[in-house]
């Protein structure tokens, strides 16, 4: 979700399988999967730069979407959230990614009917803007509201169209700004922000990452790129053109989060396929 203290940072590598991702509302285009992968180890290397220690989970060849990793779940700074997803193919990513979180955070989960990805919260402070989406229902976000009222979290709904999730169409790169897809997301709970609308022939541009000191923005929204330069933002482009093409985000292929461990200590080696420190 973007975090502004990141310590630690988990990805997943790219799926053989990624041809056959969940589209909904791109084409399908011919992916170059080698290009994906090398796209995402320059994503690593952009995360690493920023001061997270990356934990590489390996890849899983039948789970096509499994390289979108923050979709799972919600890492809150106090609990994690195990999400329930709303594409029926991508079910089985949250009970892969579950022993791995319950090393640094206690498990609480989204029940059904509940649906409720990761890709759909934007945290603001102690509010989680949630999208309602394909993928997250009103069951979910209530579940999330009652969840996480006892932490001091406030859940506000928003309304997503034309897109995936919300943080395709609305992130915050800095403090009291909302850079946004008018077109894509309903703006008025975030009348209390200065809303900055991306160029519009840069629909995606507005999935930026917010990593400590830095926002790294597509390269393939270079005008976006530019607006945030010119706030004063320490703007990092990063290419994802091939994983685009499988309708991702900045912020899908990574679950960000700080802070120690409060779970289980031991075995983590298990579920890692490489450790890259920054
Ligand atoms: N291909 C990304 C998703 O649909 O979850």
């Amino acid at each position: 979700m973007g975090h502004p203290s990141a310590t630690r940072a988990l990805v997943r590598k790219v799926s053989r399988s990624l041809a056959a991702c969940e589209l909904r509302h791109l084409p399908r285009q011919i992916i170059d999967l080698q290009r994906a992968a090398r796209q995402h180890e320059d994503y690593v290397r952009a995360l690493a730069a920023a001061g997270v220690n990356v934990t590489v989970l390996p890849e899983e060849p039948a789970l096509a979407d499994s390289v979108f990793v923050e979709d799972p779940l919600l890492v809150l700074d106090e609990i994690a959230i195990l999400g329930r997803s709303g594409a029926a193919s991508r079910e089985r990513e949250g009970e892969l990614i579950a022993p791995v979180i319950g090393h640094f955070r206690s498990l609480v989960r989204i029940e059904a009917p509940g649906t409720l990805e990761g890709g759909d919260v934007l945290r603001i402070g102690k509010t989680l803007f949630t999208g309602l989406s394909s993928r997250t229902n009103r069951e979910g976000i209530e579940q999330l509201r009652r969840l996480t009222a006892p932490l001091g979290y406030e859940v506000t709904a928003v309304e997503v169209r034309g897109c995936l999730h919300l943080k395709t169409g609305a992130t915050s790169p800095g403090s009291g700004l909302l850079l946004a897809n008018p077109a894509w997301i309903d703006l008025s709970t975030f009348r209390h922000l200065e809303i900055l609308a991306v160029p519009t022939d840069e629909p995606w541009g507005a999935n930026t990452l917010s990593v400590n000191d830095r926002v790294l923005v597509a390269a393939s929204a270079p005008k976006t790129a530019g607006l945030l330069r010119a706030r004063g933002l320490n703007v990092h482009c990063v290419d994802i053109s091939e994983l685009q093409k499988a309708e991702a985000g900045l912020t899908c292929l990574s679950v960000l989060f700080a802070g120690p461990v409060v779970g289980q200590s031991g075995g983590l080696a298990d579920h890692l396929n490489e450790v890259v420190y920054s």
